[in-house]
């Protein structure tokens, strides 16, 4: 069905641009058949897919884009065989953090070969509870075995797991952000001791993490149990109980698994209830974003034996960094741009569990597990080719990094980047290495959006429609298009932008303007590491 999206009023109180990026968004809003510019389409400036032509991989998988909302995956996918439902539950970021890809993931649980649901980490809960309903509510694979995939970039089998991880060593993780800022975003320096850590510019780095020692400890007490006792951890091996939970479970964010195994050990028939109303998915039911030991206090009578609590908690699950230097230039080194979590809840202070086992519970000198995330979805170009790069908040680690490598490696490309944070006294990253590029022609053009520094938000995506020609003539020029960072807004907002200015400035309607960035995501024009 196609609708007629919107167009704003002409006495509405915008600015031209406002009104043309407002027009841009009710267009993408309202989808496909939205025909809300007066624009006509012409072949003489555009080569769009002819009709009838194959259809680029990412137009065969529509829900695969993490910038959209489950449901809408969901809905995308409905109809599909199972293997392709359970694909669009997934979190759609390729990021290997499960030992799959989204696709073999769902491969591999659709055909047996995989039981465990809970692996994805961007997904978290939404996602497995949306894989054990496609499964119908059992979390088992129906007998039926699933037909192979029409589409396969893998073999569904066991996940690859990322190996022994290396050692490096924390140098430091010193403040990016200034003095009144509202953000903390740190500048992660890692020593490569072994020799071993190998990565081109684009890849990500794992981080094996550790949960908060004091937050263990105070576990360990509501249990009432001993750190030395012996249990049967997530990884099936028996350990002290404080090193299971400090090294292998997943405190943060209590399975279902175990808070059902919770419910079927408290003595109080309220709190059995409610733990098993939590188990199943029920919304507004009990504490919301409860850690383990939230669950420990707010339910008492709820002390299963401890092997049983313990090893039915999710496995702790790497987390994934953008690497923010290029190894030909920080020689020995990685680099990563952070934004530790920390937040209030419940009275108590709330932390991520890498974010800030980077940040702050590793000292300089100490040792970091690491393994390296190949992303060759994530390239630049030849050395020749201009590049695109918009990058917002920590978005900009990859591009700090393909700016090094382009400097070190003296590719005459042309570089483009588009950088956004709250404020330009205290939040601009990398201002003074930005400049310097700037001033030495290796950076062509920064536009920066301070979002907070007047009345009105400016993101990335309005300086990019301020500047709509140049960008369109870059992309003519054959640029490669790159967006780094927040998925849910920012990725979704920036791709609406650029459909808006390829429709525009290339004269399209808005199939045939997201025709072309299906078109250049196909060729590798147009890649993307959101999260
Ligand atoms: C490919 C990829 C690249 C990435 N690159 C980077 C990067 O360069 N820099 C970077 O900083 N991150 C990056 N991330 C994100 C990173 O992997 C982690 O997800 C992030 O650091 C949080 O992990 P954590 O272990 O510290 O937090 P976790 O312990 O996993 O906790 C995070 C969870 O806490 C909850 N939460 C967070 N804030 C709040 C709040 N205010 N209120 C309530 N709940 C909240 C949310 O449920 C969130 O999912 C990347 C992710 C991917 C997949
Ligand atoms: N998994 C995790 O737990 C985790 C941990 C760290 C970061 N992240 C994610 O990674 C993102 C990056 O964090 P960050 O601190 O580096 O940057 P950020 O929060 O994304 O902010 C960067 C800039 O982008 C702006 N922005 C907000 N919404 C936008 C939109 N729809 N379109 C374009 N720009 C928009 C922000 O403006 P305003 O803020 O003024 O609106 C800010 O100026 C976070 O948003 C967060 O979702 C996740």
């Amino acid at each position: 069905m196609s609708f007629i999206a919107p167009i704003l009023p002409g006495n509405a109180p915008f600015t031209p641009l406002q009104r043309a990026w407002l027009d841009g968004y009710l267009a993408a809003l309202f989808g496909d058949g939205a025909t809300a510019l007066p624009v006509t389409r012409t072949e003489a400036t555009i080569a769009v897919p002819p009709p009838g032509a194959q259809l680029p991989a990412p137009q065969d998988v529509p829900w695969h884009d993490p910038a959209l909302p489950l449901d809408e995956r969901l809905a995308l996918a409905a109809g599909q065989p199972i293997e392709r439902q359970l694909m669009a539950a997934m979190g759609q970021l390729d990021c290997g953090q499960c030992g799959y890809q989204c696709q073999s993931y769902a491969e591999a649980i659709a055909c047996g070969a995989e039981t465990q649901l809970t692996r994805c980490v961007p997904g978290g809960k939404v996602t497995s509870r949306a894989l054990k309903e496609l499964l119908g509510g059992t979390g088992k694979v129906a007998p039926v075995p699933a037909p192979p995939p029409a589409i396969s970039r893998g073999t569904a089998s066991v996940p690859a797991a990322p190996g022994e991880p290396l050692l490096a060593r924390l140098i430091q993780a010193a403040q990016l952000t200034h003095h009144g800022s509202d953000k903390d975003t740190r500048h992660v320096i890692l020593a490569d001791e072994s020799g071993a850590l190998s990565y081109e510019v684009g890849d990500n780095l794992g981080v094996v993490a550790r949960n908060d020692s004091a937050l263990v400890v105070q576990i360990i007490e509501r249990l009432g149990a001993k750190p030395d006792t012996p249990v049967l951890s997530t990884d099936g091996v028996e350990r002290p109980l404080a090193e299971a939970l400090s090294e292998f479970c997943e405190i943060r964010r209590p399975s279902d698994q175990a808070i059902e195994v919770l419910s079927s050990r408290a003595h109080d028939i309220d709190e059995s209830h409610i733990l098993q109303a939590m188990a199943e998915g029920y919304p507004g039911i009990g504490p919301e974003d409860a850690d383990l030991l939230d669950l420990l206090e707010i339910f008492p009578s709820a002390r299963p034996p401890l092997s049983e609590l313990i090893s039915a908690l999710d496995p702790m699950q790497p987390r994934l960094y953008s690497i923010a230097s290029s190894p030909r230039h920080a020689l020995g080194e990685a680099h990563l741009t952070v934004a530790p979590v920390r937040y209030e809840k419940r009275a108590r202070r709330r932390t991520g569990v890498a974010s800030t086992f980077l940040c702050d519970r590793r000292k300089p000198g100490e040792p970091v597990p690491v393994f390296v995330r190949q992303n060759d979805g994530f390239r630049l170009p030849p050395p020749d080719r201009p590049i695109v790069m918009i990058g917002p908040g920590t978005g900009i680690a990859p591009f700090r990094a393909f700016l090094q490598e382009r400097r070190a490696t003296g590719a005459r490309g042309r570089n483009w980047l588009f950088f956004g944070n709250p404020r330009r006294r205290s939040d601009f990253l990398f201002e003074n290495e930005l400049t310097e590029y700037c001033r030495d022609g290796l950076l062509n053009r920064l536009d920066t959006a301070f979002s907070r520094d007047q009345d009105h938000k400016v993101y990335v995506q309005h300086r990019m429609l301020e500047r709509a020609a140049q960008l369109w003539a870059w992309l003519e020029d054959g640029a490669h298009l790159y967006v780094c960072g927040d998925a849910p807004r920012m990725a979704r907002d920036v791709e609406r932008g650029l459909a808006y200015i390829v429709g525009k400035q290339g004269r399209m309607d808005p199939v045939a303007a997201k025709a072309y960035l299906a078109r250049l995501a196909a060729e590798g024009r147009y890649q993307r590491d959101v999260y």
